[in-house]
């Protein structure tokens, strides 16, 4: 029987990575986006991963920072693939970079809403189609895209800090909650990886901070792929942080 997977964030980088990922280990995507310019770059995905791994693909606009446009994107799901999700992929993320004296309360609410309530939001409205019909022997999985940042601090990102802690502490909580129920839940915690978030930042900047990773190189989106990949075909592991860091939060 054909399995569905929703990702948020599917339109560019890791999320685009994750979304063909998804599709190669077989599953039928739904892709999620947020920006207006992003609709084509999604439906390209979309219909790039249904011809070469023969599976179905929808996209869905949906601004995941706010419950009613989850609840659209599920239904969405749900009418067009069936009443049974078998992974949850939380990948949309932004993030700021301002010191914590002149942010504006809009700025990191918004940061809060779209890495963290967005995943509140989506295992809330998704796990009922998850633990309808998994089992020990069919397993269903949720992956979080956390980040180093969450695991160590970075100046100037105390709100994408915070709001990526905070989704591992929901990995852990949940993993446990729904432990022997068949929904496994992860965490993936990239370290820097080049997307057009690190694109968007001083690059002079960027450049020091590369050279502070142990392995000497930024990494790739299909770093991020291979560890969604490995989650969803390790059936012992949940409650975990996959960290493809480069050894960075090794110093
Ligand atoms: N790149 C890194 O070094 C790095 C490191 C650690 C963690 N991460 C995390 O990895 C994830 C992906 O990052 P990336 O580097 O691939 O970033 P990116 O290239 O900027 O892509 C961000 C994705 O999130 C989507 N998105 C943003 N806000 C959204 C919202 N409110 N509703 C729905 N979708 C929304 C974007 O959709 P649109 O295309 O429609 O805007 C896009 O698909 C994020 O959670 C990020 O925090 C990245």
């Amino acid at each position: 029987m054909s399995k569905t997977a929703i990702i948020t964030g599917g339109s560019r980088g890791i999320g685009k990575a994750m979304s063909e990922k998804l599709g190669e280990l077989g599953y039928n995507v739904v892709i999620n986006y947020r920006s207006d310019s992003s609709k084509a770059l999604s439906e390209k995905i979309a219909s790039e991963i249904s011809a070469k791994y023969k599976v179905e693909t929808l996209v869905v606009r949906a601004d995941v920072s706010k419950y009613a446009d989850c609840e659209q994107l599920v239904d969405a799901a749900v009418k067009k693939f069936g009443d049974n999700i078998d992974v949850l992929v939380n990948n949309a993320g932004i993030t700021n970079n301002s010191n914590w004296i002149d942010i504006t309360h809009e700025a990191y609410e918004s940061v809060i809403a779209t890495n963290l309530m967005s995943a509140l939001h989506m295992t809330h409205l998704v796990l009922p189609h998850m633990i309808n019909h998994s089992s020990k022997d069919s397993q269903c999985v949720i992956v979080n895209t956390s980040s180093v940042g969450g695991m160590t601090g970075v100046i100037n990102q105390a709100d994408y800090c915070a709001s990526k802690s905070g989704l591992i502490g929901l990995t852990r909580a949940l993993a446990l909650e729904f432990a022997g129920r068949g929904v496994r839940v992860n965490a993936i915690a990239p370290g820097m990886i080049m997307t057009d978030m690190l694109r968007g930042v001083n690059q002079d900047e960027l450049k020091a901070l590369a050279g502070t990773i142990p392995e000497g190189f930024i990494g790739d989106v299909s770093d991020i792929a291979g560890a969604l990949g490995y989650i969803l075909t390790a059936p012992y592991v949940t409650g975990q942080v996959i960290s493809p860091n480069g050894g960075f939060v090794l110093q």
